[in-house]
C-alpha cells in the first residue's frame, strides 16, 4: 500500500524528510488527469493536494484506505471536505500559514494600480519617458473596502493602516464588537455601502455557494467612481464580464487579479486593459510562506498515519474508518 500520493507540486526538505519514513508517490501533474488520479488513490492513506486537484466525493468514495487529505493551502473549495468527514477522513489545511504573503501582495497591488507601476514600467521599456501619463494617487487619507475581514483581510487592513488608510469591512459572519476590527478601528458595514464608499476595494472571500459570483456586473456598478479592484482570494466570487464592463465604462478605474474565475484563464478582455494587473494565482507563492504550509502539512499528514490527531484539521482530527495505531501522545 502506498502511504502518501501527492498529486501537485509540493516538494522541499520537509518532503524528503518523510521519505525515509513513508512511502511517498509525487506526482505533480496527476491532477490533470482525474481518472488516473482516482485510480492512484485507492491504494493511499494519505493524499496531499493543493488548489488544482479536484477532491471529488467519487475519489474520496473510490479512496477506501485514505485517512487524511493534507490541503496545502487555506482555500478548500476544491475538497469536499464535508464528503470525507462522513466518510471518516481527516481534512487538514493550512489556515495562517500564507496569510502575510497573500496580505503584502495585496497591498503591492494596492501600490501597483494607485501609481500605474507595471504599465509605466512597460511603456518605459519601450523607451518612452511620459511622466505626466502617470500621475497616481496615494493610499494615504483612502478609504479602503476589505471584503471578508478574516485572516487575510485583518492582515492587508493592517497594513493598509500603516499607509494612513481608513478601513470599511464587509463579513456577514462578524459583528461591530469583533476584536479585530476594533483594532483596525473599521466599520463594519453592508457589502453594497462599501462598494459605494471606498476608494479600494479588497476581496478575501473563501469560495462558497453564498459567494461564488457575488461580485457581479451590479455589484461592481455600484462602485464608487474610479475606484480599484483588488481580488486575491477566489476567482469564482467575481464574475469577469461584469468587472470588465465597469472597467470599460470607468466605474472601477484599475483591477488587479490573482485569481481568476477559471485557472488557468482563456484570453480575453480583462487580458488588453492597461489598467488591469493579472497574475497566476501566486499570492501565496513566496519561499516563507511555502515553506510553513510544506511543513504544516507535512506534519499533520505524518502525525495522522501515526495515530495521532491533526493539528489543523478542518473538523475531525483523528480519522473514524481503517485499523490505526495506539494514539501515544
Ligand atoms: C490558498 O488557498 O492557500 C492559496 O490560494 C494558494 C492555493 O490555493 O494553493
Amino acid at each position: 500500500m502506498l502511504d502518501i500520493l501527492i498529486s501537485e507540486n509540493i516538494q522541499g526538505a520537509v518532503v524528503d524528510a518523510l521519505q525515509s519514513r513513508f512511502k511517498i508517490v509525487f506526482q505533480p501533474d496527476l491532477w490533470k488527469d482525474p481518472s488516473l488520479l482516482a485510480e492512484k488513490a485507492k491504494s493511499c492513506r494519505a493524499l496531499i493536494v493543493r488548489n488544482q486537484t479536484p477532491v471529488t466525493a467519487a475519489l474520496i468514495d473510490a479512496a477506501q484506505e485514505l485517512l487524511v487529505i493534507g490541503r496545502a493551502g487555506v482555500g478548500l473549495d476544491n475538497v469536499d471536505y464535508k464528503h470525507a468527514e462522513l466518510a471518516g477522513i481527516v481534512v487538514s489545511y493550512t489556515p495562517d500559514q500564507n496569510a502575510i504573503s497573500v496580505a503584502e501582495i495585496a497591498i503591492g497591488m494596492m501600490i501597483s494600480l494607485a501609481r500605474y507601476i507595471p504599465a509605466a514600467d512597460a511603456d518605459t521599456k519601450k523607451g518612452n519617458w511620459n511622466r505626466q501619463k502617470y500621475v497616481g494617487t496615494e493610499l494615504y487619507g483612502k478609504t479602503l473596502g476589505i471584503v471578508g475581514a478574516g485572516k487575510i483581510g485583518y492582515l492587508t487592513a493592517r497594513r493598509a493602516i500603516a499607509f494612513g488608510m481608513k478601513v470599511l469591512a464587509y463579513d456577514p459572519f462578524l459583528s461591530q464588537d469583533n476584536i479585530l476590527l476594533s483594532e483596525l478601528q473599521a466599520e463594519l458595514v453592508e457589502l453594497d455601502d462599501l462598494l459605494a464608499r471606498a476608494d479600494i476595494v479588497s476581496c478575501h472571500l473563501p469560495a462558497t455557494p453564498q459567494t461564488v459570483g457575488i461580485l457581479n456586473r451590479d455589484r461592481f456598478f455600484q462602485m464608487k467612481p474610479g475606484a480599484l479592484f483588488i481580488n486575491t482570494s477566489r476567482g469564482k466570487v467575481v464574475v469577469e464580464a461584469g468587472l470588465a464592463d465597469a472597467l470599460k465604462a470607468g466605474i472601477v478605474g484599475g483591477a488587479a487579479l490573482d485569481v481568476r474565475e477559471k485557472e488557468p484563464p482563456p484570453i480575453g478582455e480583462l487580458e488588453t486593459m492597461p489598467n488591469v494587473i493579472l497574475l497566476p494565482h501566486i499570492a501565496a507563492f513566496t519561499r516563507e510562506a511555502q515553506d510553513r504550509v510544506t511543513a504544516a502539512i507535512c506534519e499533520d499528514v505524518a502525525r495522522v498515519l501515526d495515530g495521532r490527531p491533526a493539528v489543523n484539521a478542518v473538523k475531525r482530527a483523528i480519522p473514524a474508518r481503517g485499523s490505526m495505531p495506539l494514539v501515544t501522545s
